[in-house]
């Protein structure tokens, strides 16, 4: 890349003209000298009325906010989506009265990928899911599609998912990932074996974010004119082809480096090979579908194609870097709860306890007025009589409102209620209050499926996987994941039990000889090296 090339500059400054590249303060003083802090002569104590260097610092020293509880590690880049208007041979008006799925329809896009248990500098070559949320900013306000590139979830109730990801994250006294830990989980969770499946195949290293599917997971609704419901799932489709990696592919890369999908993102978007997905829908008629050996609320389950189609419905295209990463990725806000109107969510236990823990993380993560930063304002009216809080700087007043109001019910020319657009939908419900898990749990069925139907080198990758971090574990944590593999597909535990078996005995022989034992997979533990 030459220099030209390398460096981008800004298009526009911030509207002060004839300053040209003078560096200022925050208040606009030009700074004159920013080399040296100001001290009684050269060599004496340093003063405290010094503001330049006093603003300089603190602000320095406040350059973070607290990383992501998940998902810290992320790229994002700026696009837009084009609506087909058509699901099928059917009109989408039929399903959803959303104006973002128009016929025609162009509507601005926020991506940000990510990785999901490891900290913000971690590898991106590492084993696990991929983050893939989409902010659309619609003519109706921000529809927030938050998913992953894998197309199912390792729980189904959303009071699980602390226990998941403290089982994934470091030991609290070590500070080190532990197989250990994560199988002790999966043991007690036979709900996960589908996406643990999934996870230690090829398809829990994708090669990088543009070669990647994306899945909204979690099942939704669409509301139609006539307040009518369906249930519907969404799956983005990389135009670019799908590329996952081995694990020892996965290691060479990060031999070198750290950043290698991060780089491969912005670098295409630079040279102007826009990267393109294809968003397409699944859908069920809105009921419990008792014909069906598993609930269409279970997000450990995958909707099989042959009986529900993948619709395509339109395109997203991937055409702009951020020119601040900070500004624009690290404090990107997405949320389930974010729907437009003819959007809707379905009663997925997930979907219910993700919807609360997203703007509850962000109101503690970036702050009170997240919601007022560019990256994540609709492009829209707003209009609220929310005031206050920290780093408040957006008053949204609507065009002739009395500023004195900020409440409503008012005569004075405050704020007032929108009709609705179509029909309202009011799902009936009758049931006791309860705790209790769902009907038709099902838990092995799709994992022995997903074995069958994967190409002979994904199975291999899988066993491997599986059995070299598998061998770190008590013998009754492996016991009851073998219970679990056996049950999806004889096979699948048999293979996962020799593999075990065999690195378990290379373990030995190599610490009778003193050496490290397999290098690990999710948890880069060491041990026999492939
Ligand atoms: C990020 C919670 C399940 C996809 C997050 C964050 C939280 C969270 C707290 C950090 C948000 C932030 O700091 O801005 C949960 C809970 C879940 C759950 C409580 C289950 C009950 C899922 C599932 C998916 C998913 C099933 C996939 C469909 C994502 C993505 C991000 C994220 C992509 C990163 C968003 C970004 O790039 O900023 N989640 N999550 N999560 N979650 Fe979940």
């Amino acid at each position: 890349m030459n220099e030209k090339k390398k460096y981008r500059t800004a298009s526009k400054g911030n509207g002060q003209q004839g300053k040209g590249r003078t560096l200022t303060t925050r208040q606009g003083h030009p700074v004159t000298d920013n080399q040296n802090i100001r001290t009684v002569g050269s060599r004496g104590p340093a003063t405290m009325e010094n503001y330049h260097f006093i603003e300089k610092m603190s602000h320095f020293d406040r350059e973070r906010v607290p990383e992501r509880v998940v998902h810290a590690r992320g790229a994002g880049a700026h696009g837009v989506f084009v609506s087909y208007g058509m699901v099928g041979n059917d009109p989408v008006e039929k399903f959803t009265r959303a104006k973002v799925f128009k016929k025609g329809a162009e509507t601005p896009t926020f991506v940000r990928f990510s990785t999901v248990g490891h900290p913000s500098g971690s590898p991106e070559t590492l084993r696990d899911p991929r983050g893939f949320a989409v902010k659309f900013y619609t003519e109706d306000g921000n529809w927030d599609l938050v998913g992953n590139n894998l197309k199912i979830f390792f729980i189904r109730d959303a009071m699980k998912f602390p226990d998941l990801i403290h089982s994934q994250k470091p030991d609290p006294v070590t500070n080190i990932q532990s197989a250990e830990r994560i199988f002790d989980f999966f043991a007690g969770t036979p709900e996960a074996t589908h996406m643990v499946t999934f996870l230690y195949s090829p398809w829990g290293i994708p090669a990088n974010y543009r070669q990647m599917q994306g899945s909204g997971v979690n099942t939704y609704k669409w509301v139609n004119a006539e307040g009518e419901a369906v249930l519907v799932k969404y799956h983005w489709e990389p135009l670019q082809g799908i590329r996952n990696l081995t694990q020892k592919e996965a290691q060479e890369i990060q031999g070198k480096n750290f950043n290698h999908a991060t780089q491969d993102l912005y670098e295409a978007i630079e040279r102007g090979e826009f990267p393109e997905w294809e968003l397409n829908v699944q859908i069920m008629s809105d009921d419990d579908h008792p014909e069906l050996d598993f609930d269409p609320l279970d997000d450990t389950k995958l909707w099989p194609k042959e009986q529900f189609p993948w619709y395509p419905i339109g395109k997203m295209t991937l055409n702009r870097n951020p020119v601040d990463y900070f500004n624009e990725v690290e404090l990107a806000a997405f949320g389930t709860g974010v729907l437009v109107d003819g959007l809707d969510f379905s009663d997925d236990k997930m979907l219910q306890g993700r919807t609360f823990s997203y703007s509850d993380t962000q109101r503690y993560r970036i702050g009170a007025n997240y919601l007022q930063l560019p990256i994540n304002a609709p492009k829209t009216h707003v209009a609220t009589n929310q005031r206050g809080g920290q780093m408040a700087f957006d008053t949204d007043f609507a065009e002739g409102q009395n500023i004195h109001v900020n409440y409503e019910p008012s005569i004075l020319g405050g704020l007032e209620e929108s009709p609705m657009a179509g029909k309202e939908y009011t799902p009936r419900y009758e049931a006791n209050l309860v705790r209790q898990p769902i009907e038709r749990a099902n838990p092995f069925k799709q994992a022995g499926e997903t074995f069958r139907n994967f190409e002979a080198w994904e199975r291999e990758e899988l066993i491997n996987n599986l059995g070299n971090d598998l061998a770190k574990c008590d013998p009754r944590i492996q016991e009851k994941m073998l219970n679990h593999f056996t049950q999806a597909d004889e096979s699948y535990g048999r293979l996962v039990r020799e593999r075990i078996e065999q690195v378990t005995k290379e373990m030995k022989q190599k610490m009778s000889e003193g050496m490290d034992g397999p290098m690990g997979n999710v948890t880069g533990e060491q041990g026999v090296q492939e």
